[in-house]
């Protein structure tokens, strides 16, 4: 098993490229199964969440083939060989549940395993199904699996989310796309993500009104065509890449980056003392030789602040003049990159949902783990402006969603690498 191995106390500068969004491409490429034509995914992240949803494809009988190293995924669904989602494939990916709608929509049935539990908190998928069967759908939970049906097809109907989730709002978009008559998603997502996914329907023959806001509309059509959709720049990889200037000190210009993607968590970054530019390529971030300062943040669904980058602020924020409040509303059990930063100095009290920060002057390097996705970068970042070395195990929660940080970051000046655990 890798390792990376930072050692701080590096200015940065320099340029990163910002990739396709992971979270955007992951529901972009289940919507291949909503037609018989191929859909050309431009601009794909490569990283191991992307192959595992491309074996899940796989799986079900489609076609997926990685060009130009990975950078353009071709999605065929000819026919829906299996319209089962095993367990084996699900578990390892909950985003693996946005089959469902998709394959409901074309064929009238789908079974897909049930995600099971995740590390940061319970994440159910009642959602997705309140709306699918709002459509219509027979859903039916057995033997740890959704066995979903829809002998006569979908039908068009208005679905009120009592939460703003992004996944079912993503399920039922697609489905909606071939279901009979008008569908409309009321507190629906507003996430870049979400919008993106709409364009790539409506490229795919969709009728689509409203993505972006509360409130979606979407008229069901016969079939759906093929289509070439570049995927949208991934803002938590844009915002974690800001904080790394903000965090070490320098000056690093964001390629394919733009402010709007990341508003609120800009405005923070911005208040905690960074100075931020908006450039031709990008966004440029900057920080000087002062001391950041303390901001409170409280995560939101989209325009707030991201819960995604949530763990990569508190890193930040272990380093500032003054005491930090955060509160995390999306998921209850998201601070377990708390401990881990306290093992390199970090003052931070978590009580339940929320968490004090008491700035510290320095942090100091120490082995620490990753035990998620985001809580392995803030790692990282903490690791950027600790003195001495630290080495975060369990990087293949990094791999899931970061495409080659070691490089990105040592392009930039930073000194990081990847080891192997042999050689630890
Ligand atoms: C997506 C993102 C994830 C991000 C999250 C919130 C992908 C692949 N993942 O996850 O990175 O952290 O949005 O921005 O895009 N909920 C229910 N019932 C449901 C569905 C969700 O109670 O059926 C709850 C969840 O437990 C959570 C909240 O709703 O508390 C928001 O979750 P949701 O927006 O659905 O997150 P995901 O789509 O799973």
């Amino acid at each position: 098993m890798d390792s990376i191995l930072v050692r701080g106390g590096r200015r940065l500068k320099g340029r990163i490229p910002i990739s396709g969004a992971k979270n955007a491409c992951l529901a972009l490429m289940p919507a291949a199964l909503l037609t018989d034509e191929p859909l050309t995914l431009t601009n794909a992240p490569r990283l191991s969440d992307i192959r595992t949803m491309s074996v899940l494809l796989e799986s079900l009988g489609c076609e997926v083939a990685s060009l130009q190293a990975g950078r353009v995924l071709v999605v065929g669904a000819q026919t829906i060989a299996s319209h089962v989602a095993d367990y084996d494939i699900v578990r390892k990916m909950r985003a693996s549940i946005l089959v469902l709608g998709p394959m409901l929509a074309r064929d009238g049935r789908a079974v897909v395993s049930l995600p099971g539990g995740c590390a940061i908190g319970a994440r159910p998928v009642d959602l997705h199904l309140m709306g699918l069967e709002r459509l219509g759908a027979e859903l039916e939970l057995r033997d740890g699996y959704v066995h979903a049906q829809a002998p006569g097809g979908l039908k068009g109907a208005v679905v009120e989310f009592p939460i703003v989730s992004v996944g079912a709002t993503e399920n039922l978009l697609m489905a909606a796309t071939l279901a009979r008559g008008t569908t409309v998603l009321v507190n629906a997502a507003r996430e870049p993500e979400i919008v993106d996914l709409a364009r790539c329907l409506r490229a795919m023959g969709a009728r689509i009104e409203g993505e972006g806001t509360g409130r979606i509309e979407i008229e069901g059509v016969a079939r759906l065509r093929g289509a070439t959709h570049p995927v949208v720049a991934d803002r938590i990889e844009l915002g974690t890449y800001m904080l790394a200037p903000a965090i070490a000190g320098g000056e690093v210009e964001l390629v394919g980056g733009r402010r709007e993607l990341v508003a609120a968590f800009a405005d923070k970054l911005e208040a905690a003392g960074a100075t931020l530019e908006d450039t031709e390529a990008g966004l440029k971030v900057s920080r000087g030789n002062g001391r950041i300062g303390a901001v409170d943040v409280e995560t939101a669904p989209f325009p707030g602040f991201p819960t995604d980058l949530q763990a990569q602020m508190m890193a930040l924020l272990t380093l500032a003049e003054g005491v930090s409040h955060l509160e995390e509303r999306i998921f209850e059990n998201r601070f377990m990159h708390a401990p881990e930063l306290t093992r390199m100095g970090a003052r931070i009290e978590v009580h339940g949902g929320a968490a004090t920060v008491t700035g510290v002057e320095r942090l100091r390097g120490a082995r620490v783990m990753a035990t998620d996705l985001r809580a392995s970068v803030s790692l990282i970042l903490a690791g950027l402006a600790a003195e001495g070395e630290t080495r975060v195990a369990r990087v293949y929660h990094l791999d899931r969603g970061y495409e080659r940080v070691e490089e990105k970051l040592s392009a930039c000046g930073a000194e990081i690498e990847r080891v192997s655990e042999r050689a630890a």
